[in-house]
């Protein structure tokens, strides 16, 4: 009975690191063509959805210091209870290297335009069935989003 006992909770253990890996590493989604596997309708038309931010309104330059400080007190007010800065998952995906696996306007949208993204980008739709939750609007001015940006490429 102990034995089962152990092997069970290995199981879920094992299972519980398999759901975090498959929420937090985004790996393999990256590849993924824009507009694969969205919802039928998603894909009339090639350019994104009317309002998104695209690449041409980023620029990325040095790092911002500044801009780096004010990311992160977003970050510790708004968006700390479901993402890390490290690699793992909490509620949402882990930060660390997220601006390697992903385009700087997709973050952008991510935290802009949350819910165009969710009806919208595969992408973001894989990673909502992996976490099982919506990630809410946090009503972040263009601003906002674009210091926490920053505050992401340090992490
Ligand atoms: C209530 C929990 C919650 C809060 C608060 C939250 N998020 Fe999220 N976030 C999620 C979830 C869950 C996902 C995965 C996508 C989905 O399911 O909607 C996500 C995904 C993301 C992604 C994509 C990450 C990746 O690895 O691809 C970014 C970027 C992001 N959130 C930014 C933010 C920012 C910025 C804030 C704070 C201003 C914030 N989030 C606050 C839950 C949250």
């Amino acid at each position: 009975m102990r034995l089962l006992n152990t092997s069970l909770a290995k199981m879920t253990f094992l299972a519980a690191i398999a759901a975090l890996t498959a929420c937090g590493g985004g790996d393999g989604a990256a590849g993924t063509p824009p507009g694969a596997g969205g919802p039928p309708g998603a894909s009339s038309g090639k350019s994104a959805p009317a309002g998104l931010i695209t690449a041409a309104d980023i620029t990325l330059g040095d790092i911002d210091q500044g801009m780096v400080e004010k990311g992160r007190a977003t970050y510790d007010v708004k968006c700390q209870a479901c993402h890390s800065t490290g690699p793992n998952r909490v509620v949402g995906p882990g930060w660390k290297g997220v601006t390697e696996r992903r385009k700087p306007e997709w973050i952008m949208n991510m935290m802009l335009n949350i819910d165009v993204m969710l009806e919208t980008d595969a992408d973001a739709q894989a990673q909502l069935e992996e976490c099982l939750v919506r990630m809410p609007n946090q009503g972040l001015s263009k601003d906002e989003g674009r210091e926490v940006l920053e505050f992401m490429r340090t992490l």
